[in-house]
């Protein structure tokens, strides 16, 4: 299927594809990591050609499909692609809101064979959630979900985003998980790209609220040992080693835009100067081994110093090459979220200073709306994607 040549090294098959169905969503969550240049509806790909890319998926040796957006359960066909998903044998994960029509499909998806549920929470106070996600009501309809999801026995993860204007409610999600009865949560620092870099003034917590709710999270995984596991994503700007985004370039994870665009990791596309290859034109085993996108920064030999020399390199891989973009200029540069990083102290001042200050009001995710970033670097520039 793929045209790696005989005597090259082989070349691992990814294990999760990320299925961005739509970019249509009933939500406007200033944090989303959709591009500013959001898909229109009139551009996604129909029925058959995800039918085709997942069944390609399959064959690669893809174990895992996430049912992703914007909202999946905004496309007509999300039960027939859920459906294909279990006759290929691929685990698949329903990543979603809870809201619009995501409740009146929930039973036709559990009976096609749907693996497992990630429902968003955008906070706990009612209110406050649905000022952050920009939807009145909404609350109300996520229990609704989350309550259907258990009945039918589905495992339920719920995911949420903590930033500024939530993380004094990290206990409270804690509290949530259990009483939703979900059997994971992901408290997960926002990471600042997409809309949340957009918005990353408003978005940025202070250090000392940042520590405090990792104190939370280690205490309630103790406290809830067998009941309810909690994953933590750190936030980049106040870490010491960056995280391996994707798992590592071109390692793990392929992506697929609602428009059919294959990217190493959702970010991809704010690097300019990379050439992506679209499912309509090539297979995705052919995009796996050899589109010029995943090859860019595949392994280390792309790898600049300190990363070059660094025996943290295959363990990181460099870190995130969209957040090296956006901080230091050069998708090729160490991740400032790094230690080693010449610019890693100027990043945490950036941090510090943002979240010191009275925060802006949201930027609002929106298709069409022709947003213009305007963000401070450390570089002492202001930084457009
Ligand atoms: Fe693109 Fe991290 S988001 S490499």
């Amino acid at each position: 299927m793929n045209a790696i040549t005989p005597n090259a090294p082989a070349l691992p098959a990814p294990v999760g594809l990320l299925a961005e169905l739509t970019h249509r969503c009933p939500l406007r969550c200033p944090y989303c990591s959709n591009p500013l240049e959001l898909d229109r509806r009139s551009g996604e790909l129909d029925t058959a050609t995800w039918q085709r890319v997942l069944t390609e998926a399959a064959a690669l040796g893809v174990l895992h499909v996430h049912l992703s957006g914007g909202e999946p359960t905004a496309r007509n066909d999300i039960v027939e692609i859920t459906q294909t998903c279990a006759k290929l044998g691929l685990y698949s994960n329903l990543i979603t809101s809870g809201v619009g029509g995501a409740l009146a499909k929930l039973d036709a998806l559990y009976d096609v064979g749907l693996d497992h549920v990630q429902l968003s929470v955008q906070g706990v106070d009612a209110a406050n959630a649905e000022k952050i996600g920009g939807l009145k009501n909404a609350q109300p309809q996520k229990f609704a979900f989350a309550e259907r999801v258990t009945q039918l026995g589905l495992p339920l993860t719920l995911n949420s985003v903590i930033h500024r204007g939530n993380i004094h409610e990290v206990e409270g999600f804690i509290d949530l998980a259990v009483k939703l009865g979900a059997k994971r949560l992901e408290v997960a620092h926002t990471q600042y790209y997409g809309w949340a870099y957009v918005n990353r003034a408003a978005l940025m917590p202070n250090k000392a609220d940042v520590d405090r709710s990792i104190r939370i999270v280690e205490a309630a995984r103790e406290r809830l040992k067998g009941q309810l596991v909690i994953d933590l994503v750190v936030p980049d700007y106040y870490a010491k080693y960056p995280k391996a985004c994707a798992g590592g370039w071109g390692r793990k994870l392929m992506n697929v835009t609602p428009a059919g665009k294959v990217l190493p990791c959702h970010a991809a596309e704010t690097i300019k100067q990379l050439e992506f290859w679209y499912v309509t034109d090539h297979s995705l085993g052919d995009i796996w081994a050899n589109s010029p996108a995943f090859t860019a920064y595949r392994g280390t030999d792309w790898m600049q110093e300190p990363c070059r020399s660094c025996d943290r390199r295959e363990k990181d891989w460099g870190g995130c090459r969209c957040q090296a973009l956006a901080l230091a200029g050069d998708a090729a540069a160490t991740d400032p979220a790094c230690s080693l990083s010449p610019l890693h102290a100027k990043v945490r001042d950036l941090a510090t200073e943002e979240a010191a200050e009275t925060p802006p009001d949201y930027t609002y995710r929106t298709i069409g709306s022709n947003v213009q970033p305007n963000v401070r670097s450390p570089l002492n520039e202001e930084v457009s994607l």
